[in-house]
């Protein structure tokens, strides 16, 4: 009897785990229905999704400012309409980054204005696979405990890049109590009304973004909140992770830029 249990118990996990296998856990997250998110860019490389971003105008990606690492390099492309973002998918649109505008403000060391803009060398054609994520209207601050989403083709936590783009719940975390949490380190970071901390500890499953989702969006309740922005070994240790806030201050800044330098 026992051995039948057993014996079923395995057949079962037999037919469940591949399922779930490449496709379950950003950092206990799903992958999204395909194209469902149809303002996502996928910024690459040698073939490599580096960082994630966010169309925002009809040549306008947002991203994170520390994104901007080799950008300038020929085989760097920005790809709108992927799901799969490693493969040729007929509803793809690749460009090559026109110029680049890093908040004039950004600090690499104390991540602060970690925001940045890149023109694309043309329009999107917008379609059902392709559009923009409209700004939200004003900048006002998320909440601790609101539940929002990130989403991105970084390492999963496998380790590996994930092949779909995914998706992740993650709970807004208080500013005093994320501080202290990297303050611990010999290199503290301050957490300014700038920056939103999220993250989740399920007690089986950490979410988190990580390498390679930099730059992609929080999204709390519908509307654009935040940007990848830094964190810490992608949901190992209690470490939430941190997003540049879309404040007004920077949402004027994102008008003003594109106002400057070509339409939207
Ligand atoms: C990138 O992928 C394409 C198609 O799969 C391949 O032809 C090309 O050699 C790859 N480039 C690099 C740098 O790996
Ligand atoms: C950048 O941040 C560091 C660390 O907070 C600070 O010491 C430095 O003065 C800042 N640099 C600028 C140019 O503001």
């Amino acid at each position: 009897m026992t051995s039948n249990l057993l014996a079923l118990l395995l057949s079962v996990i037999a037919i469940i785990l591949p399922l779930r296998y490449g496709c379950s856990d950003i950092i206990g997250g799903h992958c999204v229905r395909a194209h469902s998110r149809p303002f996502m860019a996928a910024i690459r490389r040698m073939n490599i999704t580096v960082c994630g971003g966010v169309l925002v105008g009809r040549q306008w990606v947002l991203t994170a400012a520390h994104c901007n690492y080799r950008l300038e390099e020929s085989d760097t492309r920005v790809v709108l309409g992927a799901h799969q973002a490693s493969k040729a998918e007929k509803e793809q649109q690749r460009f090559k980054i026109m110029r680049f505008f890093s908040h004039p403000q950004y600090n690499r060391s104390s991540k602060e204005n970690d925001i940045m803009l890149l023109k694309l060398d043309r329009m999107a054609n917008l379609n059902k696979y392709v559009q923009l994520f409209p700004l939200p209207d004003t900048g006002e601050d998320i909440k601790p405990g609101t539940k929002c989403s990130v989403t991105g083709w970084g390492r999963t936590s496998s380790g590996k890049l994930s092949k779909c783009l995914r998706e992740a719940t993650v709970e807004i975390v208080d500013r005093k109590v994320c501080e202290r949490k990297y303050n611990k380190k010999q290199k503290p970071v301050n957490i300014t009304r700038n920056m939103l901390c999220a993250g989740g500890k399920m007690r089986f499953s950490k979410r988190d973004a990580c390498q390679g989702d930099s730059g992609g969006p929080l999204i709390c309740g519908r509307k654009f909140s935040g940007i990848v922005s830094f964190g810490e070994k992608c949901g190992i240790g209690d470490r939430p992770g941190v997003y540049t806030r879309l404040t007004e201050k920077y949402i004027n800044w994102i008008k003003k830029t594109v106002s400057r330098n070509g339409e939207a």
